[in-house]
């Protein structure tokens, strides 16, 4: 059976009926479990809590929604300006998920949460459409496949299901292990596509302490159980500095495995990361502090923080650092004075100089730390 196939079908099974061999157990909130219908939280399959991260406002993204659980969590704290999107590609959990939307929309005030048809690693498909398409031209030949083909192209074009750009935060609960490996570096490529500039993602998931051996990735009671798909510790984190994100950090981390197979480690995590603002680098006189503990940092873009030195920065890394997610590693010193900016040309690890922060002088910009001890 091939990985989709063995996915659809223990998750359809999952929606039947609680899968107790699936379930990992999660300290969720429960004040925010508290509204939700029982058979919810019984066919829960998730191995950690994205929800943490949702902020009233956000614009969220379910990848693999499952029961809906996560998504009729986040509709609690996005509130009634926010939304919520669950996207799933199987139509038995998304029948599960949908039959309590009207009594959540009722307990929540709004309707603010929609589950729609897709493949996570396919965000621009939707899977509904192509549904209702299939069944006005049915595919009997290999010139239909050929059709088929092309109008999934211009959808994907002209009618996205997830546009680019559009969500503040990107969620998964026990998912991305699920997706075929040679599909994981698109998935996580369309996840930066439909983050908004400066958008989040937090994503629960299972990793291993060691690379997955070829025939464990073969046995598919291990692969659709959120086992044996898992990526190694540091590919996962690597696979997210690599599709462009930054601030990429593993947020939580079970030290008791979950599972350990012929003597590998499968543990949850959650990783959390920040899709870059899409604006240049502009110098204007910005620095930052690194707090400590630790004598030196480097974020994802390569750029060198010591502790307690005057790091200069450009206005785009100084908002970022800033920002209620980093300001507990980082002081920001602002320009006293408004200068004209212009493009950053100082090479990595160059300090502000106090006077430069004062006056706005240019005298001994860019000048280089010695680092520190
Ligand atoms: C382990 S369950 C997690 C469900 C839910 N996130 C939770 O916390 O209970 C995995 C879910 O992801 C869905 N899924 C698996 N692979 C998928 C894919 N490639 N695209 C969309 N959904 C997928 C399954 O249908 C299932 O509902």
């Amino acid at each position: 059976m091939a990985v989709e196939t063995g996915v659809l079908k223990r998750y359809s099974e999952g929606a039947e009926a609680r899968q107790a061999d699936l379930c990992c157990p999660v300290d969720y909130d429960r004040s925010l479990l508290a509204l939700l219908p029982q058979e919810i939280i019984d066919k829960d399959y998730g191995c950690g809590d994205p929800s943490r991260y949702v902020r009233k406002g956000d614009i969220v993204l379910d990848l693999g929604s499952g029961s809906g659980k996560i998504c009729y969590m986040a509709a609690q704290l996005v509130g009634a300006e926010g939304k919520v999107i669950g996207v799933d590609m199987n139509d038995d959990m998304l029948n599960l998920a949908r039959k309590y939307q009207n009594e959540m929309a009722d307990k929540l005030g709004s309707h603010r949460v929609e589950f729609v048809k897709g493949q996570i690693q396919d965000l621009a498909l939707d899977l509904a459409a192509m549904d209702q398409h299939l069944a006005e031209h049915p595919v009997h030949k290999a010139e239909d496949i050929l059709a088929l083909r092309e109008w999934q192209d211009h959808q994907r074009k002209n009618s996205p299901l997830i546009n680019d750009n559009t969500i503040d935060l990107v969620v998964s609960n026990c998912v991305l292990n699920l997706v075929h490996d040679s599909d994981k570096a698109q998935l996580i490529q369309e996840i930066f596509r439909v983050v908004k500039p400066g958008g989040r993602v937090a994503i629960s998931d299972i990793v291993s302490d060691e690379v997955v051996p070829e025939h464990l990735k073969q046995n598919q009671h291990l692969w659709s159980g959120c086992i044996s798909g898992a990526l190694q510790e540091l590919e996962m984190l690597e696979a997210f500095v690599k599709a462009g994100f930054i601030g990429v950090c593993y947020d939580k981390w079970e030290n008791q495995p979950w599972q350990v197979v012929e003597g590998l480690e499968f543990r949850s995590v959650t990783i959390t990361a920040v899709k870059p603002q899409d604006e240049a680098c502009i110098d204007k006189g910005h620095a930052v502090i690194y707090r400590g503990p630790y004598s030196e940092v480097y974020d994802d873009e390569g750029h060198a923080y010591f502790r307690g030195e005057r790091m200069a920065v450009c206005e785009r890394t100084y908002k970022l650092l800033t920002s209620d997610t980093y300001s507990d590693n980082f002081i920001g010193i602002a320009p006293a004075v408004d200068v004209p900016g212009t493009p950053w040309d100082c090479p990595s690890g160059s300090l502000r100089s106090v006077a430069e922060s004062k006056t706005g002088s240019h005298e001994n910009k860019c000048s280089p730390s010695g680092g520190c001890c």
